[in-house]
């Protein structure tokens, strides 16, 4: 099964995209997460991208989807995976349809998770991330057990440099000027399900594995 996660920064894709891969047994493909992977290890890739991230702005396109590409040629994708982060824009939308065709795979499920602004500012600016696992924490919403550590390995939790209120405002200009289009490419595939993501992790998760299992 091939799922894409839409939705604003902080509507919670990541959270729901590790839950489902457990529940699902597919291969979350965070984009962000190998972005910020590649800033971590200093790599050339890094490099360039680490300047737009900062801002809030889009890594340009050929440099995601060289990421990309190489991610699909790993064996464990036609089993199945979990697309969080990308696309963000039509012209991705269309890249992504040709990777995939060329690969014999195509897009089944497009969850649109939809979360209010107040929501999304009060998640991303209290969210904080494993340094070595990628677990995700919120200070309040869903704290670790011991403050500042990972409740999964033990490693230490840091808080991303664009959680703060400013970057968070440009990521929102940046999502909202790209998504109607996106949101409209899929409807017209017959691929897309609104869920709402103001609610519990928990019941998000149910709704979208009942419309995977239902439609199957
Ligand atoms: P990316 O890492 O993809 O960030 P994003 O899209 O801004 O999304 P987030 O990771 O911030 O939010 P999320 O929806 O995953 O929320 P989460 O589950 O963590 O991208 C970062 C940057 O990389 C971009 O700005 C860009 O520069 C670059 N980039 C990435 N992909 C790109 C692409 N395709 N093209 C070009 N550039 C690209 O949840 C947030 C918090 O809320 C957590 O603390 C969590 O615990 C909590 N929470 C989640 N759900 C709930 C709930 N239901 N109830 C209560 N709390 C909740």
């Amino acid at each position: 099964m091939k799922i894409i996660l839409l939705g604003a920064p902080g509507a919670g894709k990541g959270t729901q995209a590790k839950k489902l891969a457990e529940k699902l047994r597919l291969v979350h493909i965070s984009t962000g997460d190998i972005l910020r992977e590649n800033v971590k290890n200093k790599t050339s890739l890094g490099a360039e991208a680490r300047a737009y991230m900062e801002k809030g702005a889009l890594v340009p396109d050929a440099l995601v989807e060289r990421m990309l590409e190489a991610r699909f040629d790993k064996s464990d994708t036609p089993a199945g995976f979990i697309l969080d982060g990308y696309p963000r824009t039509i012209a991705q939308a269309r890249t992504l349809e040709g990777m995939l065709a060329a690969r014999q795979m195509e897009v089944d499920f497009v969850f649109d998770l939809q979360a209010s602004e107040a929501v999304i500012i009060q998640r991303l600016t209290g969210r904080r991330v494993c340094s070595q696992c990628n677990a995700n924490y919120h200070v309040t919403n869903m704290p670790p057990r011991v403050a500042g550590i990972c409740d999964k390995c033990g490693s230490s939790l840091y808080q991303r440099v664009d959680d703060n209120e400013e970057t968070v405002k440009k990521r929102l200009q940046v999502y909202k000027q790209e998504v109607a289009s996106l949101i409209d490419y899929y409807a017209q595939k017959q691929k897309l399900y609104s869920v709402s993501a103001d609610q519990d992790a928990s019941v998000v998760l149910d709704q979208i594995v009942d419309l995977v299992t239902s439609r199957k």
